[in-house]
């Protein structure tokens, strides 16, 4: 009997899904395997919803943002009974499972496999690009692109009317997006949650820009930066208290804040544009269409070859592979080298 192999996208989306989806498919269908989409992340496992994947469901899918399969936050180890739902319903239809996420969701697959020996294989997906064990998620670069059309936008509206034009951007726990996209649009300040720089100096920087005869300004704040006072305050903006399966808050709203702190500050008139799940929406760059199929490709050869427990990494211009358990322990945080290159054209 051929191999039945599961796919599961979990966490929140990111452009590069379907690509992942259509190579892991392509690959493993040539193969003779049976391959079938689990639906809406680990809740799929625990309620033993699947979907067939074959050569018509996985056309067409390079160009298409989102994930086929569905997507959530489930926390299999958070649901009573849930941990054994997912092994039984994996037992009586899969034989092997690869499993597309961030942190939480191959989290939860590292588990999975230590403790239960589950068949899984990961890919590494967030538009964040804060796994540690690879230089690159997919999704990054279409994120970055977007904000980086975003900020080129900003500049001219910006100058037009003399105004700071704060751009709110995602980054949970790292500044990845916010520093690369400032890079390559000329962001005046970037604030990151790595490099609390306080408002004080950010608004210095701004008056000394205006001092040496611009009129507007581009801040670029990532939504997990903490406000911080040279008073020694620090507030992190949420926008309600409750937590997901995951235990995380929802972000959001700090570029608000931050305006109205450089308006009150510097006396400059100050917007704020909230990006927000624009970033992650709509069809991958051809970047990460390449990175997501040459990961597809690498999970279907590690299923094929039983190397569970397992990771596609990308390291230099190298696919490799890593320990699930290695790639969920640390963050990938911005290096201060980076954040130097950013901070070279502050103010
Ligand atoms: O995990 C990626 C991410 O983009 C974070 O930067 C952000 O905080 C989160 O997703 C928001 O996602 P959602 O609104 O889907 O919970």
């Amino acid at each position: 009997m051929a191999t039945r192999l599961g796919i599961l996208t979990g966490g929140g989306d990111a452009p590069g899904l379907n690509a992942v989806i259509r190579a892991v498919a392509r690959r493993s269908l040539d193969r003779g395997y049976e391959v079938v989409g689990v639906r809406e992340g680990w809740a799929g496992l625990v309620e033993s919803r699947f979907e067939p994947l074959g050569p018509r469901e996985v056309s067409g899918l390079l160009p298409r943002g989102g994930t086929i399969i569905g997507t959530s936050r489930t926390n299999p180890f958070k649901i009573e009974g849930g941990a054994e739902a997912v092994l039984r319903n994996f037992g009586e239809r899969l034989d092997a499972l690869v499993t597309i996420g961030g942190e939480d969701t191959l989290g939860v697959a590292a588990r999975l496999h230590e403790e239960h020996g589950l068949a899984v294989v990961g890919v590494p997906k967030t538009i964040d690009n804060d796994l540690s064990a690879t230089d690159y998620t997919f999704g990054f670069d279409t994120a970055v692109a977007i904000c980086t059309e975003a900020i080129d936008r900003l500049h001219t509206t910006a100058e037009s009317h003399n105004r700071v034009m704060v751009v709110e951007v995602m980054g949970r726990h790292t500044g990845w997006i916010a520093v690369m996209s400032g890079i390559a649009g000329g962001a005046d300040v970037i604030l990151i949650p790595e490099q609390p720089i306080s408002v004080e100096q950010a608004c210095r920087e701004l008056r000394h820009r205006h001092e040496r005869g611009k009129d507007f300004s581009i801040v670029v704040v990532s939504e997990g930066y903490e406000l911080t006072y040279e008073s020694g305050e620090r507030r992190t903006v949420t926008q309600d208290a409750a937590t997901d399966a995951f235990g995380h808050v929802r972000l959001g709203g700090v570029g608000d804040a931050l305006a109205q702190d450089i308006e009150e500050r510097t006396g400059y008139e100050t917007r704020v544009t909230v990006l927000g799940h624009v970033q992650r929406g709509g069809t991958p760059t051809a970047r990460d269409r390449v990175l997501a199929t040459r990961y597809g490709i690498k999970a279907a050869d590690l299923v094929h070859e039983g190397r569970f427990g397992r990771m596609a990494a990308l390291h230099g211009d190298e696919i490799v592979d890593v320990s699930l358990r290695e790639a969920t322990i640390e963050l990938k945080t911005v290096p201060p080298a980076w954040y130097d290159v950013a901070r070279a054209f502050f103010g």
